[in-house]
């Protein structure tokens, strides 16, 4: 099946709302694009918790309110074409991709705040990000109506902000996260990957490494938040340009187990670092996420 393309935000809510007359089911999976295998694995899961009757859509637009000042907006990959042929191979129907000015007309003024699950990890190092991202997601979910909305959970921070927004603001939306897609060396899949050159690449597979030493540590009984990070930092320090934060945290609440604390029965270990000029995100859930969450695929 061809993928429609709209770009005005009453085309993308009329589709959605006759194929809900239809009784279609709605997944959505909403992209900044340059998209990768994680973003088709999004995709596919939609189509999943859909099934073959139900609709799939997805939106590209690259939100200019979630990127600082001096981030990598001016240079983030755009390909919409590419974009599109990935998601109608994988199976999607609808795809979203309007433009800035449609989406933050002359004269808007309102900005969606998340507290306290965004007082830490990303939070300070990225001012106004979550704000950025609250307020397009509130205004895709606006559009999407009833559904299944799909991300991935390298973003953890970002899905337990989107969670937490859905709940709060009443959206009659599904959030569903996703598991980390990883390439078959264990670097965890991002549209900012491209940016690597071959030897940073190589460098960034310390952040996964870090993260299979913090979790065999646990499987075997260590509970010391400072010795689970001390053994990514370990991992990382030395390959990285700079690291943001490697941090243990309540795996709901996002709030950090810091110094001697034991970490709870569900606790995320997240780690943000540059290599190079790229940002890069990795984490894993302590008690919860499977040994082969860290390793990649074949
Ligand atoms: O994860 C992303 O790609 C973006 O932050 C999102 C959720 C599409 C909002 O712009």
């Amino acid at each position: 099946m061809t993928i429609a393309r709209v770009s005005s935000p009453e085309a993308f809510r009329a589709a959605l709302s006759d194929a809900r007359e239809q009784r279609r089911k709605v997944a959505f999976v909403p992209t900044m694009g340059a998209l990768h295998e994680g973003h088709l694995a999004l995709v596919r899961e939609g189509r999943r918790l859909v099934g073959a009757a139900g609709i799939v859509a997805a939106s590209v637009f690259v939100n200019p309110t979630q990127f600082g000042p001096n981030e990598d907006l001016a240079r983030y990959p755009r390909d919409l074409d590419g974009d599109a042929a990935k998601l109608e191979g994988a199976g999607c129907e609808l795809l979203f991709a309007p433009s800035e000015s449609t989406m933050y007309p002359d004269g808007e003024r309102t900005r969606v705040r998340v507290e306290r699950l965004t007082a830490g990890l990303c939070g300070p190092h990225r001012p106004g990000h979550f704000e950025g991202v609250a307020t397009i997601v509130s205004k895709l979910f606006s559009l999407v109506g009833a559904s299944y909305a799909i991300f991935g959970k390298k973003d953890y921070q970002q899905l337990a902000v989107i969670r937490r927004l859905a709940t709060d603001m009443l959206f009659p939306v599904e959030v569903v996260g996703h598991p980390i897609v990883r390439e078959a060396s264990g670097l965890a899949m991002s549209s900012r990957n491209a940016y690597l050159s071959a030897d940073e690449r190589h460098r960034a597979l310390s952040l996964s490494r870090g993260l299979r030493l913090a979790y065999a540590a646990y499987a075997s009984g260590e509970r010391k938040a400072t010795v689970l990070t001390g053994l990514v930092r370990a991992e990382v320090e030395p390959v990285t340009d700079s690291i943001d934060y490697v941090d243990v945290t309540d795996a709901d609440s996002l709030v950090p187990f810091e110094g001697d604390a034991s970490v709870g029965s569900r606790a995320l270990v997240a780690i943000a670092c540059r290599i190079g000029k790229t940002r890069l995100l990795d984490n894993v859930v302590l008690g919860e996420d499977p040994a082969t969450s860290l390793s990649g695929s074949p």
